[in-house]
């Protein structure tokens, strides 16, 4: 909710809260990666130093995989392209009907609070299919609203009444949709028992190690346990038992003082919690998110919560154990052990890759409270040799109680020394080895500014690039395949970058070329044949460092060989996120996010309608598998 569209959330977030300029830069050697790569130089980039120490990720067990389509173009237009043989259709829309006394669309008001509360939320993020009781259950994040579009029917694109701000709150949280295929095509099962909105106002519990803790008291809630809602839940995930991680990001943009001039703490400043809100105003409606009326309201969310699609009476869970930090997805991995282990971005320029292991080991049927609730979170050190480490968050390496580490999650990481990131984005496991991906979108600030907590961000690692625009994937593996090990190895999968307007270490790695190059690497997951997926949040201009990437898209990598291909284009304006397959795998779910945000979309339905973030299903005519 910016009231500048061309600012990313970072951005608009330091305006409010601007970051020191202070980094030693110049004493950065221009040292990268490259590293010869993997598997036969695909990352030699032109104008890197080659390191010694080149890594090769172990435990690659089995990877054969051919593209089952032909590549797509890159596209400007306002609709979804997909290969020859595939299409895609809409499942769900952004205030689409789930009860049969929900209230149709109307494209004037574009809604009221009581419309909004029985139909779809805005902006689909990450996304999961349950099967259950030969049901397919869809649960998926709406993770923010845009002004211009909830409220494009008033003055200014502003809320003019109670009613407006609350209809944006009420557009926000979890959905859990029953689909159902008629034969022709996938569609919402009205009035099914397990539909559900999970909003910012419906009661979850804490639980771990801050619960009831003093940081996470409130004069509505004493006890520091009862808590309300969850908002900006960007990626997700889903545990070996059934239930969905839904993960809050950036959940600080919501709160705001009456007094504009009002401090907040040091602590509530390293997550960027201000007297400024990012233009929700939802402390008019409700002093929760009034944070000099509540300065420990924003401790209590930032967390991964834990939903039971099964259970439409289910109270969700946020995890504490697992950490507070802008939260992008909670990628989930039994170790061979037996221990849950969470693999985690923290999603800020300049912030950490994370990991919990837990304590108690995994087995069907037991009681897996204990296994979200007793841990230890590590944060990832990443060394130029391709060499890396978790450090441990405990409260010896800290001096913080286990509670403070799990509240102040950031500043634990940064007294430990982890390294310093471009914006970890989804992190995906490898089906077919032990290995794990993850996204570093971009960071302008790269070599330029410290992290909020003064963290220098030094040029190298697997952030090679200073003022990075185009973003890249790490991938590890951890040491003898066990993911509780304290040391892994790691490369580079793919550097983005432009070979069109650059010819330096800005044209990307070897595997990107004219025909699928993109930039912002974001949503990633794996498919059941291990093969790789990229949804892209990025750039959309089409011009200068960006000319010839067109709109946001998708692509498929091959994690052996390391070719990527582009498999789809959304529509303007628009980021490419979410992903999951129905339960035969003939169906891909993708989710489309705010196309229009600058006001140049109508998908999907065309002629002057309203854009609206949907669910699209992607299905091939032959009816064969995808992905
Ligand atoms: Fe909500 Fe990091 O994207
Ligand atoms: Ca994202
Ligand atoms: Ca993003």
């Amino acid at each position: 909710m910016k009231d500048d569209h061309t600012l990313s959330f970072d951005e608009f977030d330091e305006t409010v809260n601007p970051r020191s300029e202070h980094c030693e830069f110049d004493t950065v050697v221009e040292q990268a990666i490259s590293r010869r790569g993997f598997l036969g130089g695909v990352l030699a980039v032109g104008g890197f130093a080659t390191l010694g120490g080149a890594v090769l990720p172990t435990g690659v067990k089995a990877a054969v995989n051919r593209f089952a389509f032909d590549a797509v173009p890159v596209s400007t237009s306002d609709s979804i392209s997909v290969p020859a043989g595939y299409k895609a259709e809409v499942v769900v829309r952004w205030a689409d009907a789930m009860w049969s006394d929900s209230v149709a669309f109307d494209q004037d008001t574009r809604g009221t609070a009581k419309t909004q509360a029985r139909t779809f939320g805005d902006n689909t993020d990450g996304m999961e299919v349950f099967m259950h009781e030969g049901r397919t259950l869809l649960t998926i994040n709406n993770e923010y609203t845009n002004r211009s579009i909830i409220w494009g029917n008033r003055a200014d694109a502003k809320p003019e009444n109670d009613d407006d701000i609350e209809k944006g709150l009420l557009a926000h949280g979890v959905t859990v949709v029953e689909i159902g295929h008629d034969g022709d095509r996938w569609g919402v099962v009205i009035d099914s028992p397990f539909n559900r909105r999970i909003t910012p106002n419906t009661e979850m519990i804490l639980t771990g190690p801050a619960a009831g803790h003093a940081l996470v008291k409130t004069d509505a809630d004493p006890a520091g346990i009862t808590t309300l809602g969850t908002w900006n839940n960007c990626g997700s995930g889903k545990t070996p038992w059934g239930t969905y991680l839904a993960c809050e990001e950036n959940f600080n943009g919501y709160f705001s003082a009456e007094d504009e001039n009002h401090e907040v703490s040091a602590e509530l400043k390293r997550y960027g919690v201000s007297a400024s809100d990012w233009g929700y105003s939802w402390a008019k409606i409700d002093d929760r998110f009034d944070v000099a009326k509540n300065p420990n309201e924003p401790n209590r969310v930032g967390y991964v919560v834990e939903i039971d699609p099964r259970d439409a009476n289910s109270t969700p869970k946020k995890r504490t154990a697992l950490g507070r930090f802008k939260h992008e997805n909670a990628e989930c991995v039994v170790n061979n052990d037996g221990r849950l282990v969470i693999y985690m971005g923290d999603d800020e320029r300049g912030e950490f890759l994370y990991r919990y292991v837990s304590d108690g080991v995994y087995a069907a049927g037991i009681d897996t409270d204990a296994l979200m609730e007793n841990g230890t979170i590590f944060a990832a050190k990443f060394h130029d040799t391709g060499a890396g480490e978790w450090l441990a968050l405990t409260p010896e390496t800290t001096g913080m109680t286990q509670a403070e580490i799990c509240v102040h999650t950031r500043i634990a990481a940064s007294k430990v020394g982890a390294t310093t990131m471009d914006r970890p984005e989804w992190v995906t496991a490898n089906p077919n080895s032990s290995e794990l991906y993850c996204a570093l979108t971009n960071n302008k600030n790269r070599g330029l500014k410290t992290n909020k907590g003064g963290d220098e961000t030094p040029v190298g690692g697997p952030n090679p690039r200073e003022k990075n625009k185009y973003g890249q994937i790490v991938r590890w593996t951890p040491m003898n395949d066990d993911h509780t090990s304290a040391e892994f190895k790691w490369d580079l999968y793919v550097l983005a970058g432009n070979p069109k307007v650059h010819s330096d270490d800005k044209a990307g790695s070897e595997n990107v070329n004219l025909g699928n190059m993109f930039n912002s690497p974001d949503g990633l997951a794996f498919d059941s044949t291990g093969q790789l997926w990229i949804q892209t949040d990025g750039k959309y201009s089409n011009e200068g460092d960006f000319e010839g990437q067109g709109n946001n898209q998708m692509l498929a990598g091959d994690p052996v060989t390391g070719e990527i291909r582009r498999f789809l284009v959304g529509p303007r304006e628009a980021e490419v996120t979410g992903l999951c397959w129905s339960g035969d795998r003939k169906t891909m779910f993708v989710g489309i996010q705010h196309p229009g945000e600058r006001g140049n979309s109508n998908w999907p339905d065309g002629g002057n309608t309203v854009p609206r973030s949907a669910i699209i299903a992607v299905t091939r005519d032959d009816g064969g598998l995808v992905g």
